[in-house]
């Protein structure tokens, strides 16, 4: 079983705080609206999906705190939903299960009472979940494929059951393989400033009995070079209609040097993550994030404070540098432009 990353129980949404991991791993309850949009800009919760299901259930939470004067859900929903979307910049995912949330209060029939409102807004969420889940296993069942026996994989960040409601995309591709009873190797970038990989991945699949390697970021070139690696596989928190990919800052630098050593490289994502709006990764939105998080690594100072810092959240990885992106319906590969098109149009 996965870690249960975001739960819904009962009406309480509560998650696993990520910037404990992996020393202490606590559950936190994000009790109002405020809580789940510092959650998410905090990443206490993160990973593209994750974020999309958590601020789906955060509209949830946000309609229930006032459900006593509550005059109109599609008004409500709409303000809850413009706040949440504040929360992050890249990650499609957010504006994808917060533009659900709104068609679904938007199509509620204008008898309807607050409290049938509620509950088809809660049930929309609750599918936005679901359906997460089912595509986690899908993403996983046709990328397994791509994992020889005895493989060598690196990836960045954690694009694994934190980032989801399941067994997560890149990460997906590795349990299944496991289930499968294929032996094979990964290779986890530690992924700076905030160690999403060091931290998370390594947590995750040392949990799962999968054997793991932490390497410093700066390290990639040199485990390629020896032999290590024969894949690399990470996930996307945007994708454009022509198959640029962005992702997890650093993950260009791997997409090209995977190029130099004639490694594939391939991304792993749900069609929740296409944004079919742009057209080329150039128009891809990319956070950037407190200069602290690089001069004060994890409470120690990292770099003078005088120091100034560039701290772009995600980087831009060119179509041309990409074999192959897992989703749920099977394996797009190049010319992206249509087998995109023909992908969401399943
Ligand atoms: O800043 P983060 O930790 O939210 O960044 C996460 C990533 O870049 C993941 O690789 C991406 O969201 C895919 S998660 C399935």
């Amino acid at each position: 079983m996965p870690v249960e990353t975001i739960r819904w129980s009962d009406g309480q949404l509560t998650i696993i705080d990520q910037t404990q991991l992996p020393g202490t791993h606590t559950r936190i309850t994000l009790a109002n609206i405020d809580d789940v949009w510092g959650a998410i800009k905090q990443l206490k919760v993160r990973g593209a999906p994750a974020i999309g299901v958590c601020a789906a259930f955060g509209v949830v939470v946000a309609l229930k705190a006032r459900v006593n004067d509550l005059q109109n859900v599609a008004a409500a929903t709409q303000e809850a939903a413009d706040y949440l979307a504040t929360s992050r910049p890249t990650a499609v995912n957010l504006f994808w299960a917060l533009d659900r949330m709104r068609r679904r209060a938007e199509s509620l029939p204008p008898s309807s009472t607050c409290e049938e409102g509620l509950a088809a807004l809660e049930k929309e969420a609750v599918a936005i979940f679901e359906e997460d889940r089912a595509l986690c296993r899908a993403i996983g069942e046709h990328g397994a494929a791509l994992i020889e026996e005895g493989a060598g994989i690196l990836t960045h960040c954690n694009a694994g059951a934190l980032a989801t409601s399941d067994y997560g995309t890149a990460l997906a591709t590795m349990y299944v393989a496991a289930d499968r009873g294929r032996q094979f190797h990964v290779y986890a970038d530690e992924t700076r400033p905030l160690l999403q990989g060091a931290r998370l991945t390594a947590w995750e699949l040392t949990d799962a009995g999968i054997p793991v390697t932490v390497i410093c970021d700066n390290m990639a070139a040199q485990v390629m070079r020896e032999g290590r690696i024969s894949m690399v596989i990470v996930g996307a928190d945007r994708i454009a209609a022509n198959g640029d990919v962005a992702n997890k800052i650093g993950t260009y630098g791997l997409a090209v040097l995977a190029k130099a050593h004639g490694i594939p490289f391939y991304v792993a994502a749900p069609s929740s993550t296409f944004d079919l709006s742009i057209q080329s990764g150039e128009d891809i939105p990319i956070e950037q994030r407190d200069a602290e998080e690089v001069r004060n690594g994890f409470g120690r100072r990292t770099a003078p404070e005088a120091a100034d810092v560039y701290n772009p959240a995600f980087d831009v990885t060119p179509a041309e540098l990409i074999a192959g992106i897992v989703t749920e319906h099977g394996i797009l590969i190049p010319p992206y432009t249509e087998s995109i098109q023909r992908h969401l149009a399943e």
